[in-house]
């Protein structure tokens, strides 16, 4: 029996549901769980050890719902999209006005929206959680969505579950309305895309440039995880390349098939950007890249026909690519801020970037020691753009040389950086005040009449084309 009745439900036990059920009653908050497969909540259950004493498991969902105390509070933990509905159709016949679903999972923010304006017979929250497995078991990154005073009731337990940053806040947040907590979620995954492709963009020069082993590989970022990169990214990194594979014997990271996976956050941020018309080309690379990889035939054909690339890079060394690595990080999370700035206007959320950054500090699959600078930043001015921040600023001038070089020996070497190379293309367009959009225009007015503005402030709006 659960030591008093929970307050607080969860519906779906795979991998994340159990996770967070745990994680909840480990921080002594009663719970009561339902599975679809009545089998797979009695397991649980069962392999709950003493935390199974908070958790009260259910073979329905009506005896879900009558073993948590009102008001009501049940978390789900099912597949994004149609499954979401259906769980929320299912819960309102048995539900209070006064009970409130948590969708954790990763919605389309966009469906968040949708089921935000539906008028639920209940409260609603979309909630962002990000960490994996471990995370949800021991303290994810947690960004909410929905009404204040909802998020205000959920906070003391969202806050004990959540991992803490270095200076002990806790790492969940309100981060707006309806669909707010989701969108921040899709944009932090969009981020996670880009730091694993631009991580992964360095492993390649690396291994194919200067001809590392994959233990030179694993060291060097367990290096660069000590300095201005540490973060949970780069430190997985240097565990993958330094771990052997169990049948061979050799580096596990060489017998990996390279085409990489996705579910589609990642392309829902670059739609979403698109739409918002904000530029976020490293993330847009990153998202390109994942697809290319999946052509795992056309690109065998092209090296058969065009031949491998080059090979060896002369006069660059593993510091200039840890250089590379900071300047792509910066120039990434400057344009998934200001994609958020865009966000806010759009959607009427005012978005607290500081606040986001805070959230993200530890947790999240994108934790970083950066992101405490980074919050410090966005606090000085949340309207400017990162990169103009005095501190990241001082940074870029170090690091931008390194990411030229880097950047100009993978295209001379036939080395793709697809995420590198964008990030630089769009710093060297920020920071070029008389660019070549006076092309377009021209462009523009010579076939369609569109007219442009003059620098001289002349009201002649036309080309001579135009018979003006
Ligand atoms: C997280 C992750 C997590 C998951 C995504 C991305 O923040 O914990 O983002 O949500 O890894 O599903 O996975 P894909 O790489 O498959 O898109």
């Amino acid at each position: 029996m659960a030591v008093t009745t929970p307050q607080i439900g969860l519906i779906g036990l795979g991998t994340m549901g159990s996770a967070l059920a745990l994680n909840i009653a480990d921080k002594g908050f009663p719970i009561a769980v339902w599975n679809r497969t009545a089998q797979v909540t009695r397991e649980f259950h069962a392999g709950a050890g003493e935390l199974a004493r908070r958790i009260t498991p259910t073979e329905t969902l009506a005896d879900l719902v009558a073993a948590i105390r009102p008001p009501r509070a049940i978390i789900l933990m099912v597949p994004a999209g149609q499954a979401v509905d259906d769980q929320l159709a299912a819960l309102a016949p048995l539900l209070d006005a006064d009970d409130l679903v948590i969708d954790a999972g990763n919605a389309n923010f966009h469906d968040t929206n949708r089921r935000n304006a539906a008028a639920l017979p209940f409260h609603f929250l979309g909630m962002g959680v990000s960490g994996g497995e471990e995370g949800a078991r021991h303290g994810p990154a947690i960004m909410a969505g929905g009404a204040v005073e909802d998020w205000t009731r959920m906070a003391p337990v969202l806050q004990a579950i959540a991992a803490r940053a270095e200076d002990g806040t806790p790492c969940a947040d309100h981060m707006g309305p309806a669909g707010a907590g989701h969108f921040v979620k899709a944009v932090h995954n969009g981020i996670e895309y880009a730091d694993m492709q631009m991580i992964a963009e360095t492993y390649g020069v690396m291994r194919d440039g200067l001809g590392m082993d994959a233990q030179a590989i694993g060291t060097t970022f367990a290096r660069w995880n000590e300095g201005i990169l540490r973060s949970y990214l780069v430190e997985i990194s240097g565990k993958v390349a330094l771990a052997a594979d169990p049948v061979s014997g050799g580096p596990l990271l060489d017998v990996i098939l390279d085409a990489a996976g996705q579910k589609g956050t990642g392309r829902w941020t670059v739609i979403e950007a698109q739409n918002l018309a904000a530029p976020i080309p490293v993330i847009e690379a990153a998202v390109m890249a994942r697809n290319v990889s999946a052509r795992l035939a056309e690109r065998a054909a092209g090296e058969a026909l065009f031949g491998p690339a080059p090979a060896r890079v002369e006069g660059l060394s593993p510091d200039d690519l840890e250089q590379a690595l900071i300047a792509g990080k910066i120039l990434c999370y400057a344009q998934g801020f200001a994609m958020m700035t865009a966000a806010g206007a759009e959607f009427g959320w005012a978005l607290d970037l500081p606040a986001i950054a805070r959230v993200w500090r530890a947790g999240c699959i994108i934790r970083s020691a950066m992101l405490n600078d980074m919050a410090g930043a966005l606090a000085e001015d949340p309207g400017r753009n990162l990169m103009l921040a005095p501190f990241f600023a001082d940074h870029l001038r170090q690091s931008v040389p390194a990411l030229r070089r880097v950047v100009a020996a993978g295209a001379l070497n036939g080395l793709a950086s697809p995420a590198l190379s964008s990030g630089l293309a769009w710093f060297d367009m920020m920071r070029t005040a008389r660019g070549t959009a006076n092309m377009i225009q021209g462009q523009r007015d010579f076939f369609g009449l569109h007219g442009f503005k003059r620098l001289d402030g002349v009201a002649r709006p036309h080309g001579p084309w135009a018979g003006g």
